[in-house]
């Protein structure tokens, strides 16, 4: 009785939130795309008059040279960059204090995020703190938080992945509490984003596969919710199809310039959709395993997604059973619930061939409620699930992860 009480309190919080959406201000960043287009930035930034620029990385990129062609065009255009590289995986309160203080300390006029999630995290609230120096980042945790429009903020993927060149969200990890949260609000949209699959070509096969499951679960998370718009949906559709052509493609031969530039475009998708129909509970329980763990985020993902498609059951046969068809992964003759199947299939098939592993062992059993708890207080009432999850079925479910 309690917990028909709270669904059916969730969802009057998620229809509400899912009409007044319409009223918000949605942006999508400006494309420079293809082989080769980043060096097509410096120009960008010369006519939004940038003299004096941010760049934010992390220093295995900097260790590999990856954006050192960049800083030279950006020399050669007279722009001065001052370099931040110290973001750690899953960006801390202190790497953000970090690189506002280089910002302000050479009064740049724009940031440019280069590399993976992290550093795109890192940037975009290094540019919310520059725009609203009295709010902490703890202050702007949540959603519509971020009071000042940031500084023009370039976006450069180096991973294919999270997205977050194209969505709302920065994820932040508080060191102390071992905690990951989000800070969420339109204006964290990045001005500009280049997709350049030439700057994925060096990724290790395992970053490979952990970002690109990332996007799946992204695209899988949107498409399955209850709040799709026809837009998202169709996007979401489209990046789970490119992920089944073009993952195992980038996976085996790293220099497939092709199968990256498609999990690039098929990653900025799962973005776009997830900014409209908000992700699930595999986020919800992966960012804490990410938090307490040190799991990368994509593996973390990985891991979770069959076993939270398999305990939605039959509210997603309908939409599993879609996206199986549109990726090609069905027959004709299969029914709506077989389809469904064949799809969670498809990707423990994906899972298996990327030597992702099926458990994580590491779960403390006593960490186990803090897990539930995080996770449903991240999901519960804002994620539009399919099928709304309380703790006891969490924690069998956190158990089942366990192994
Ligand atoms: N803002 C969002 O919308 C959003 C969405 C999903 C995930 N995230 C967050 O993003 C973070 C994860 O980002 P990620 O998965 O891209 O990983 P990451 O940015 O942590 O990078 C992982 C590793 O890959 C290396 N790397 C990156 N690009 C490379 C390249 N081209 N060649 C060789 N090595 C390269 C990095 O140096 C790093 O060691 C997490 O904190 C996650 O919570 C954010
Ligand atoms: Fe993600």
């Amino acid at each position: 009785m309690l917990n028909l009480f709270r669904i059916i309190n969730y969802r009057i919080y998620q229809f509400n939130f899912y009409v007044a959406s319409f009223l918000m201000r949605h942006r999508k960043p400006i494309l420079i795309t293809g082989a080769g287009s980043i060096h097509k930035l410096p120009e960008v930034l010369k006519k939004h008059k940038i003299d004096r620029v941010l760049l934010v990385t992390d220093k295995g990129l900097s260790a590999l040279g990856l954006p050192n062609p960049l800083m030279e065009d950006l020399s050669s255009n007279n722009i001065q960059y001052f370099v931040y590289d110290g973001v750690q995986q899953d960006p801390s309160v202190e790497n953000i204090e970090q690189a506002k203080s280089i910002y302000e300390a050479n009064n740049c006029e724009g940031v440019i995020a280069f590399g993976g999630g992290s550093p795109m995290d890192c940037a975009k609230a290094a540019a919310a703190r520059v725009a609203n120096p009295k709010k902490s980042v703890k202050k702007m945790r949540g959603l519509l938080k971020v009071t000042n429009s940031l500084p023009p903020l370039f976006a450069v993927p180096t991973t294919a992945g999270t997205g977050s060149e194209c969505t709302i969200v920065a994820v932040v990890k508080a060191n102390k509490s071992q905690e990951k949260y989000a800070v969420t609000d339109f204006k964290l949209c990045p001005l500009y984003a280049v997709l350049d699959p030439e700057l994925t070509l060096g990724l290790p096969k395992h970053i490979t596969a952990w970002t690109g499951l990332d996007a799946l679960t992204h695209a899988v998370e949107a498409y399955i919710g209850q709040k799709n718009t026809k837009e998202s949906a169709e996007l979401g559709l489209k990046a789970v199809k490119l992920i089944f052509e073009s993952l195992e493609k980038a996976y085996q031969n790293g220099e497939d310039i092709y199968a990256r530039e498609q999990m690039l475009l098929a990653s900025h998708y799962a973005g776009l959709a997830f900014t409209r129909a908000y992700v699930g509970y595999v986020h919800a329980i992966a960012h804490n395993l990410g938090g307490l763990y040190s799991i990368p985020h994509g593996l973390a993902n990985a891991v979770v997604l069959p076993y939270v498609l398999e305990y939605y059951g039959s509210s997603v046969y309908r939409s599993l059973a879609e996206l199986a068809d549109f990726a090609g992964l069905a027959s004709a003759n299969q029914s709506t619930e077989e389809k469904a199947k064949v799809f969670i299939s498809a990707v423990k098939e994906l899972l298996r061939k990327f030597d992702i592993p099926e458990h994580f062992e590491q779960i403390r059993d006593e960490d186990i409620p803090l897990i539930v708890s995080r996770a449903l207080h991240e999901a519960n009432p804002l994620y539009p699930v399919p099928k709304i999850m309380f703790e006891d079925d969490c924690t069998a479910l956190v158990k089942k992860i366990k192994g």
